[in-house]
């Protein structure tokens, strides 16, 4: 697959995204007795081409301690869906998707996917995924730049229905956005969730920077997405709460990795 060129920096998908999921590729994975997990396989190895020249890091302290992160999160989401499925909710929003591939993975009859993701990475992925022929029933793709505009607006072009129970996932996005960004989306994200609807979010913890962080920080500013939020642990808490929404839960391997219900 053709590598996208620095010249198309401005307007090409995320590599962070396309990192992560060829990444993830070798992890261990929440099982799931029906869905289409090959066809996630057949789409993180088409992406493995353009992923694979930015994996300078797997053989560091850094870059292993990253790998064990992303393996504990992909396990927390995993669980996170499927527990929303078992619980019968039938719309799963996955906000900055990027190429996570649980669409397909837990492919289940009567369930839609909602995938929310900047219009450059969402035009990529639809093509790949026609290129390589994999069916996209029950996945509907919408394009919005959260930065200038809302989650809802988005939806607003699926058939969501926000009488209904949803489970949303953030994973991997509040990083990239500004503190009153991630507050306004998970406003927004509140306000079409009915009641008993979840979030799953994922957010930075090191309040102070640690050698680790800031290598991490370093990396992903040259691949034209900087960290811009500023507040990690306890007011990234706060913030969620401001936002209508209760924490119930965390995950017991990271602070990072947190559940909270629409009440
Ligand atoms: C690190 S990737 C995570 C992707 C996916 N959630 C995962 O874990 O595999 C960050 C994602 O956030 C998306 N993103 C960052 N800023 C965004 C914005 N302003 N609007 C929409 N999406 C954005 C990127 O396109 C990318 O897909």
């Amino acid at each position: 697959m053709r590598r996208p060129s620095e010249q198309e920096h401005s307007s090409r998908p995320s590599l962070t995204a396309l990192r992560v999921a060829a990444l993830r590729r070798s992890f261990d994975r929440v099982p799931w007795p029906n869905g289409r997990a090959g066809d996630e396989d057949r789409l993180a190895a088409a992406l493995l081409d353009d992923a694979g020249a930015l994996e300078p890091t797997r053989s560091t302290p850094e870059g292993e301690r990253f790998r064990r992160y992303l393996s504990e999160r992909t396990r927390f989401f995993d669980a996170f869906v499927v527990d929303a499925i078992a619980a019968g909710i039938t719309q799963i929003v996955v906000v900055a998707a990027g190429y996570d591939g649980r669409a397909l993975r837990y492919a289940t009859a009567g369930v839609t996917f909602f995938e929310i993701d900047h219009p450059d990475t969402q035009a990529h992925k639809r093509r790949v995924l026609d290129e390589l022929g994999i069916s996209t029933d029950g996945m509907q793709l919408a394009a919005v730049d959260l930065s200038e505009a809302s989650v809802s607006t988005a939806l607003a072009g699926t058939s969501f229905d926000s009488s209904l129970t949803s489970a949303h996932l953030i994973e991997g996005l509040a990083a990239y956005l500004t503190a009153p960004d991630v507050e306004r989306l998970l406003h927004d994200l509140r306000s079409v969730s009915a009641p008993a609807s979840r979030l799953g979010i994922s957010f930075p913890g090191r309040a102070s920077p640690t050698a680790g962080s800031v290598a991490l920080a370093q990396r992903v500013a040259a691949l034209g997405e900087p960290i811009q939020l500023g507040v990690t642990g306890d007011a990234f808490r706060a913030l969620v709460d401001r936002a209508g929404w209760t924490i119930v839960a965390g995950s017991a391997a990271t602070p990072n990795l947190v559940r909270a219900d629409a009440g």
